[in-house]
């Protein structure tokens, strides 16, 4: 009998830093306890057999024909198997039964797409023993994420599933630089207007109108997004659309704030939680009012948790749908409550720091 085995990645927000990742700035996900788990166990046939829990469905991939994929819900299990074979980290895949289950709602800006490569890479990692650390298991599942399945992603969910626990990254690399924080920032709460969405939307749109708008400023002089600032984007506005500007007046606010944010965090002691919580509600009007991809479901969520005593919140992911994240210490219950009652569905959560794992 082969031996069924069970591997897990967690889900994650975005605390500060909204829409930086794939513009090479700074963010900073918190991992959370909400996971994907997958049951595996290797199989005597030439058959990858998957089957998911939650949405009631099946797929077979043949291990001995060229994998391609197959336009459905477990590409994210082909993806993977494409890009080792890519990277030449594999020459054959064998046969494996899989069940997949996961507490992470799906198109709900928590990474569920990140947790399912990361967890099935993990154990693609432990039973092919192919000796991958879990930042290259990161950059692997980045890979399959965006070069093979087209989404128009940063590195941030990846790296944060399979890490775990509460860091900055910078996402100018590779190699990226990621700072640890030790803080516990009890108090989050999670509310799911339960709007789902593909996060590739507001990506591909916000992608370009940033990108098109920064090129003419770039025009102009010697600028990049790390260092420019609202007094030099408001003297080449007239070079820019009223978009353009919007977007890249949202960003490099968001910039500052993740900055600010960062000392925050990393104070071991006497650390400012309420700043933190202004912080989080100033990057929502951002993303509300700049970069446009908040919605009324959101922006109530929001409202509601700040009048039931919520600190700071804001939409997590890549917005447009999905759910927002609030810090509120010593008022979760309230929080949750609020939100419930206000349409949405809320999870009190807490920081998961073990990241990508086996389970026992
Ligand atoms: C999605 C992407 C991330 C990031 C966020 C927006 O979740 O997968 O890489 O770009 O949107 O911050």
């Amino acid at each position: 009998m082969n031996k069924k085995r069970s591997y897990s990645a967690p889900g994650r927000v975005c605390l500060y830093g909204e829409h930086q990742d794939y513009l090479k700035l700074t963010v900073i996900p918190a991992a959370i306890n909400l996971r994907t788990i997958i049951d595996v166990e290797r199989s005597n046939t030439n058959e990858i057999k998957i089957k998911s829990h939650d949405l009631k469905k099946t797929d077979v991939i043949k291990v001995n024909d060229e994998i391609t994929l197959a336009k459905n819900e477990f590409d994210y299990i082909r993806a993977i198997i494409m890009v080792l074979f890519n990277e030449g980290i594999i020459k054959e895949i064998p046969g494996f039964n899989l069940t997949i289950s996961s507490l992470i709602p799906i198109g709900s800006g928590l990474s569920s797409s990140a947790a399912i490569l990361v967890a099935w890479l993990t154990a693609l990692n432990d039973l092919l023993k192919l000796k991958l650390n879990k930042t290259e298991i990161a950059d692997l599942c980045f890979k399959a994420e965006n070069n093979i399945l087209g989404i128009n992603c940063g590195i941030m969910d990846q790296y944060s599933s399979s890490l775990g626990g509460i860091f900055s990254l910078d996402c100018d690399g590779p190699p990226y630089k990621i700072h640890q924080f030790t803080t516990e920032l009890d108090g989050l709460v999670i509310g799911d207007s339960c709007v789902r969405r593909s996060a590739n939307e507001p990506l591909t749109l916000l992608k370009s109108q940033i990108t098109t708008g920064f090129e003419k400023i770039q025009e102009q002089g010697d600028f990049n997004l790390k260092n420019l600032d609202s007094n030099s984007l408001t003297e080449f506005r007239d070079f820019i659309t009223e978009d353009e500007f919007r977007r890249l007046f949202g960003v490099i606010t968001i910039r500052n704030i993740t900055e600010r944010s960062s000392i925050e965090l990393t104070k071991s002691e006497n650390q400012d939680i309420e700043c933190l919580g202004t912080l989080l509600t100033k990057q929502q009007t951002m993303l509300r009012d700049y970069l446009g991809v908040s919605i009324p479901e959101l922006d109530n969520l929001v409202d509601v948790s700040l009048k039931s005593g919520a600190l700071g919140a804001k939409l997590t992911g890549a917005g447009l749908g999905g759910c927002i994240i609030a810090l509120a210490p010593g008022k979760e219950e309230e929080v949750a409550k609020a939100i419930n009652n206000a349409g949405g569905k809320a999870a009190i959560c807490k920081i998961d720091y073990d990241g990508a794992r086996k389970e026992k």
